[in-house]
């Protein structure tokens, strides 16, 4: 049995204000159960959610970190530094990352690898863009992104990496991909696993995200593939993430 995840991306978003109104809107809230939720503030915000979250369901992930621990890395933050404030989950290979930040397959598994070194859960994000799809080339890209890591793991850090599926075309801009595209890609990505082990496979973890809301949050959640969200957007009003881990029951 999989435990569903949702997690709210803030991206470069938010305030000490939304870290504090988080805090109160889930302060005895009853959630569906088992469920995971985690919040992936900006860096400066992980200190007062650690406070602010303290006594709820709400758990820390970072939006990306360092391969390395410590060093001449101006502006940059490492797994052991996130680990002392709480964080357990951080996301490797954000499109955005890899898009605005020219983070390739080889950057992402480095940081995936640091999270896991760091004792941090990883979430490894994958997902084709637009040309990529109408090109028919979405199973080909997915699968590359998840192979090109996997593949450099030992088996027993592969079970513990989630993977987000997050076709680029629907990130930000209001058009989801359907329950039914979306559940074609990660039925894919789970029959890709279990060519490695099976046991793996049905265990592994898998997040849809793109334009995620809490209005068509149950459908796609209702797919049998898709085991939570990756949430950007939504996330950053405490009563739509709310009703989005609602649906999650
Ligand atoms: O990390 C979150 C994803 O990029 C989805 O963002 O919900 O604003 O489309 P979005």
């Amino acid at each position: 049995m999989r435990t569903p995840l949702i997690a709210g991306n803030w991206k470069m978003n938010g305030s000490a204000e939304l870290v504090e109104e988080f805090g109160r809107a889930f302060t005895g809230t009853t959630l569906p159960a088992p469920l995971d939720v985690v919040i992936l503030p900006p860096f400066p915000y992980l200190d007062a959610a650690r406070r602010a979250f303290d006594g709820t369901s709400l758990r820390l992930g970072a939006q990306t970190l360092n391969p390395l621990h410590s060093g001449a890395r101006t502006g940059e933050v490492s797994g052991r530094m996130l680990k002392e404030f709480g964080v357990e989950f951080a996301l490797a290979g954000h499109s955005e990352r890899r898009q605005l930040y020219r983070e390739d397959d080889a950057a992402v598994h480095d940081r995936l690898l640091a999270a896991l070194n760091a004792d941090i859960t990883p979430i490894l994000c994958v997902g084709e863009t637009l040309e990529e799809r109408d090109a028919g080339k979405t199973m080909e890209v997915v699968l590359r992104q998840v192979g090109y890591v996997m593949a450099r793991l030992e088996p027993d850090q592969r079970t513990r990496v989630i993977i987000a599926y997050e076709p680029v075309w629907a990130i930000g801009t209001g058009r989801t991909a359907t329950p039914k595209q979306a559940q074609e890609v990660m039925a894919a990505i789970r029959e890709y696993q279990a060519g490695f082990d099976r046991e793996l496979a049905a265990g592994l973890r898998l997040l849809y995200g793109g334009s995620m809301n809490a209005g068509n949050a149950a459908e796609l959640l209702a797919q049998p593939d898709i085991d939570g969200g990756l949430v950007g957007g939504a996330s950053l009003k405490a009563d739509d993430f709310l009703a989005i881990c609602q649906s999650a029951g």
